[in-house]
């Protein structure tokens, strides 16, 4: 425990309790927090390091970003190498089995590393934690583990370390689900000039083979106010393009107290001064309105980018899926959105190997990628995951021949993508400067409005801002350009 006499420099009171309102609570256990790592380091006699690794989504890579900016409050220095660190986090996904396996493979080399490292704390968080039979794993036979919590109660992660910190117990906290959001925590950016915006959490679709609604909770959406609030105070920080994260954006503001569609909310953040470009990211084909579309086509900021996940093109699969259009409203869908925005991307997420899917199935799903002529596509093997309606189904399709699909499937998909990219081939596009060129000294890399890549000559002092480039030659999947 914390001697009083350091606490009262603090707060100038007799040790209190901690507030009950969030956000205070947290920032309270925060400066706590900061008391006992000072300890630690002046005992290490040196500084204390931390390293958060991120599997998964979009979603995950922001709640790195918050976990991140609360390390760094407390008083710890980032550090590339997790295995030198005396932090290390996993924020897990467990969206296909391989994301789980990857995380055991590592796990059991950090427990190694801790060995030799006496500050060295371990915490897992996020989507595989939210399933019970991972935590049990974990207790079973990662004992060396310090610290679980999911996705539900991520905010409390400072009071969560100050726990671990006096106790030296392993401490799990799981929720099953909630309500709240809590709002103006830190945030530790990855990129200066962009950044994810979360306006939504949880997803109520349950598409019949995605544990993404079990293990992320059920739909909320956060407050316009504080979403525009947060993306003024992004823009005076510097960040021209901004991504707004939901499993389903498309359905944003529904549970509202005073609903509000999602091509509202993004007129309303179109008009923030110093943002130049706006993506989003996931939306559902179910729920892509009319009105949503009208907004693209008329804006000037919206990015000519949309990704639009099919998962299969057999209606009979999609109804399966639980996906709720049928391969004829997808395409119909597809052509009025090309229609009003001629010029724009389209990107896709494939699953082959549903359970059921048979030959003429899938070569339904090849006519809609002959068809949409995809920029770019996600191709997934199935993964039976635990609890999902499909994992109990029926005719779960053999290894050998999903194999065979995935791969015909990859194959078109490559063919149509590099013939996409080369279209813009000899137009000057407006490019948002993102890093240098690790490979080539001299080059700066870019990204189109669409999403595509492109390097041309340029250094580092053009990182974070919109330069126009001619775009010389296709390379497959990104260009070679000049600056104009
Ligand atoms: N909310 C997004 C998707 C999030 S998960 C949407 O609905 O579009 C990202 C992708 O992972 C999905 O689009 C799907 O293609 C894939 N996926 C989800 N569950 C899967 C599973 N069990 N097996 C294989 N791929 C899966
Ligand atoms: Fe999963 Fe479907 Fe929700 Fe996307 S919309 S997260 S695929 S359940
Ligand atoms: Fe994975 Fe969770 Fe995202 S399961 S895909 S990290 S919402």
């Amino acid at each position: 425990m914390i001697e009083n006499e350091k606490w009262n420099k603090i707060f100038n009171t007799p040790l209190e309790e901690p507030p009950v309102n969030e956000p205070e609570r947290q920032y309270y256990f925060m400066e706590k927090a900061k008391i006992l790592i000072q300890e630690l380091v002046q005992k290490a006699g040196r500084p204390l390091t931390f390293c958060v690794t991120t599997f998964g989504c979009q979603m995950n890579a922001r709640d790195s970003e918050k976990l991140c900016g609360i390390l760094k409050n407390i008083g710890y220095i980032e550090q590339e190498d997790e295995e030198k660190a005396d932090f290390v986090i996993y924020n897990t996904c467990t969206v296909r089995e391989n994301a789980n396996q990857r995380v055991y493979g590592r796990l059991g080399q950090l427990g190694k590393a801790k060995k030799k490292n006496p500050y060295m704390i371990i915490g897992l968080c996020g989507c595989m934690m939210q399933e019970p039979e991972v935590v049990e794993k974990i207790k079973k036979s990662y004992r060396f583990v310090d610290l679980i919590f999911g996705t539900h109660n991520i905010y409390k992660f400072a009071e969560l370390i100050v726990s671990r910190l006096e106790s030296q117990r392993m401490i799990i906290d799981i929720w099953k689900d909630t309500d709240k959001i809590v709002e103006d925590l830190p945030v530790e950016r990855k990129y200066p000039f962009k950044s994810g915006v979360n306006i939504m959490f949880g997803c109520n679709n349950f598409c019949s083979y995605c544990i993404v609604p079990y293990v992320r909770g059920r739909e909320r959406s956060r407050d316009p106010r504080a979403i525009i609030r947060e993306i003024e105070k992004l823009a005076q920080d510097g960040v021209v393009e901004i991504m707004l994260l939901g499993q389903n954006v498309n359905s944003y503001g529904k549970t509202l107290d005073e609903p509000m569609s999602f091509a509202q909310l993004l007129q309303e953040v179109e008009k923030v001064d110093g943002i130049e470009r706006i993506r989003f990211m996931t939306s559902h084909p179910k729920d892509l309105s009319d009105e949503l579309i009208e907004v693209m086509a008329r804006s000037e900021k919206i990015c000519r980018h949309l990704h639009l996940p099919v998962q299969s093109g057999s209606s009979r699969i999609l109804k399966k899926m639980n996906r709720r259009y049928t391969k004829e409203q997808y395409l119909a869908l597809v052509e009025k959105i090309r229609k009003a925005v001629p010029d724009i991307s389209l990107t896709t997420d494939i699953i082959v190997g549903f359970p059921g899917e048979t030959e003429e199935d899938f070569l339904e799903t090849m006519d809609v990628v002959k068809r949409v002529r995809y920029d770019s596509a996600f191709t997934f093997i199935y993964s039976k995951r635990t609890g999902t309606p499909a994992a109990v189904m029926e005719d779960q399709v053999p290894p050998d021949v999903i194999k065979d699909r995935f791969d015909r499937l990859l194959k078109e998909v490559q063919h149509i993508s590099s013939e996409v990219c080369a279209i813009h081939q000899g137009t000057t596009q407006t490019v948002l400067v993102e890093s240098v060129n690790d490979h080539e000294p001299g080059m700066v890399t870019g990204r189109l409005s669409n999403n595509l890549l492109v390097h041309f000559p340029g250094d580092e002092k053009l990182i974070g801002t919109l330069v126009n480039v001619y775009l010389d030659e296709c390379k497959g999947f990104y260009y070679i350009g000049t600056r104009v």
